[in-house]
């Protein structure tokens, strides 16, 4: 794993920010404090503002993400058969809401508009895989697939 320096060597100022924040999250997963005391350093944009950037865009995640993400797709389609219920049986079962990890670190949850697997509705993804024709049953056996 490269240094956070390493990461920002390809950026210089303020209109680096956000590609400069992309690349760490790329690297590390997430945007600690620590990383962005460097940021606010070596682009001379002060910690304020990175910590404004880095709030605003739900893309970055300012705590690490758990050991395997799950998405829920709450588009149209997968709305249309139950997803909802699927969100709620989710967040009951592993005692998250979006964005938060689990007591073991084991999944973040995360929800999104549409995975590209309608056709499969209600459907969820983990790791860049698709998982679709989901209930709470198939829920369950799917994540006990992931350590
Ligand atoms: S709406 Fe869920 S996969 Fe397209």
């Amino acid at each position: 794993m490269k240094s956070v320096e390493e990461v920002l060597s390809g950026y210089f100022g303020r209109g680096d920010l956000i590609a400069a924040l992309e690349a760490i999250q790329k690297e590390f997963g997430y945007l600690s404090s620590d990383h962005m005391r460097v940021v606010e350093q070596k682009l001379g944009v002060p910690l304020v503002d990175i910590h404004g950037v880095a709030t605003f865009y739900s893309a970055f995640r300012l705590t690490p993400a758990g050991r395997h993400k799950i998405k829920l797709c709450m588009g149209t389609a997968c709305h249309v058969k139950g997803s909802n219920t699927l969100k709620t049986y989710l967040e009951e079962k592993l005692k998250i809401k979006e964005g938060q990890v689990t007591e073991d670190g084991r999944f973040s949850l995360e929800y999104v508009n549409c995975i590209g697997a309608c056709a499969k509705a209600p459907a969820m993804m983990i790791d860049g895989q698709v998982f679709g024709q989901l209930n709470q049953k198939k829920i369950e056996e799917v994540l006990e697939g992931f350590e």
